[in-house]
């Protein structure tokens, strides 16, 4: 793991309070970031583009100071530095320029020659970026499931989803639509009313905890009491941990990346601590199709951005308990 930025505490960063910015977001995987060709993507609407200089993910900028063209459509040097496909401006992963080809060899460069560089580093087999100091640390698992050698855990899901990543992560929380959603795989219409659940304050965001009995034709068998739990680490990542009476533990890891207002990338991490070598495709599938539900919904949602004042839309004290506390959360670091 290579990181660039270190975590700053609210004193550091002044009066203003955090928003999105001052978190860490996972932009892309880290096999898509080389030192063969930069890569573009966008971060809460502003254009970046990434490249593998010494081996370390670098994220600039994607906009050469010189005439605004794209750094994504250049090239990279044989020195590791992104040229841009103009004039051909080199910058090194500082976003300083080293090299003008206009000039002859030798030349001063302008003190101005720069782009902005980002914090990142990387996590999960998933490049980070922090536009601005970050004031928390990236998600980690429930109970230490990534280096727990008893349980099996992989990268399984990635989607664009034409909404926000607060819309995204609100319906991941979302227990109540089960039933409707996902009749026969998660929930079933014989059984729609949701139970008391706990919520906790963490230091990392919120925990949600409730029990339900398993209805019929899922996969515990049916009564089966099952304990689902929620680990909210602000803002776009969620642990769902399912825990059954004989011991299994399923744990379904999304994190987010807010592409821009109306769209985000979503990935997926699945684990367990039973069926250790078993052909993971039927839990393949059964996410796939869970996710493909849920995209049809969240993308119909109006308005695009989560509503975060709690006077928006309706809520139900109990069922909604999940949401509210995401939007209460949410509020003052600014909902998208
Ligand atoms: S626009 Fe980038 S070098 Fe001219
Ligand atoms: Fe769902």
């Amino acid at each position: 793991m290579t990181t660039t930025a270190t975590v700053a505490s609210l004193d550091d960063i002044g009066a203003d309070p955090p928003d999105l910015t001052n978190y860490w977001h996972p932009v892309l995987e880290s096999a898509e970031v080389t030192a063969d060709a930069p890569i573009g993507f966008e971060l809460l609407g502003r254009r970046l583009v990434a490249f593998r200089e010494d081996g370390q993910a670098r994220v600039l900028e994607d906009l050469c100071i010189h005439r605004g063209t794209a750094l994504s459509l250049g090239w990279i040097t044989p020195e590791g530095c992104i040229a841009c496909p103009y004039h051909g401006w080199e910058y090194n992963g500082d976003g300083r320029c080293v090299r003008i080809p206009a000039f002859e060899p030798g030349s001063p460069i302008p003190s101005g020659a720069g782009v902005k560089s980002f914090a990142t580093t990387e996590r999960y087999g998933l490049v980070w970026v922090a536009l601005a100091d970050p004031v928390a640390p990236i998600t980690e698992w429930p109970s230490g499931e990534w280096e727990d050698p008893n349980v099996e855990i992989w990268y399984s899901h990635r989607y664009s989803w034409h909404a926000s990543a607060a819309r995204t992560v609100e319906n991941f929380l979302d227990v109540s639509h089960f039933p409707f959603l996902h009749d026969g795989l998660l929930g079933s219409r014989d059984q729609t009313v949701i139970g008391p659940s706990d919520v906790a304050e963490t230091d990392y965001g919120f925990y949600v905890s409730y029990k339900a009995l398993e209805p019929g034709g899922v996969h515990s068998p049916s009564g089966t009491e099952v304990h689902w739990e929620y680990f909210l680490w602000l803002p776009f990542s969620v642990h769902l941990r399912k825990g059954t009476p004989d011991g299994h533990s399923t744990v379904v890891s999304l994190a987010c990346r807010p592409t821009n207002d109306d769209s985000n990338e979503l990935f997926l991490w699945l684990s367990r601590n039973y069926d250790l070598g078993v052909d993971r495709t039927g839990f393949h599938e059964f996410t796939h199709e869970i996710m493909e539900g849920d995209r049809r919904v969240v993308e119909s949602q109006r308005p695009v951005p989560l509503p975060v004042r709690l006077t928006e839309e309706l809520h139900l004290r109990g069922p909604d308990a999940a949401a509210l506390a995401y939007r209460r959360a949410l509020g003052p670091i600014g909902g998208i």
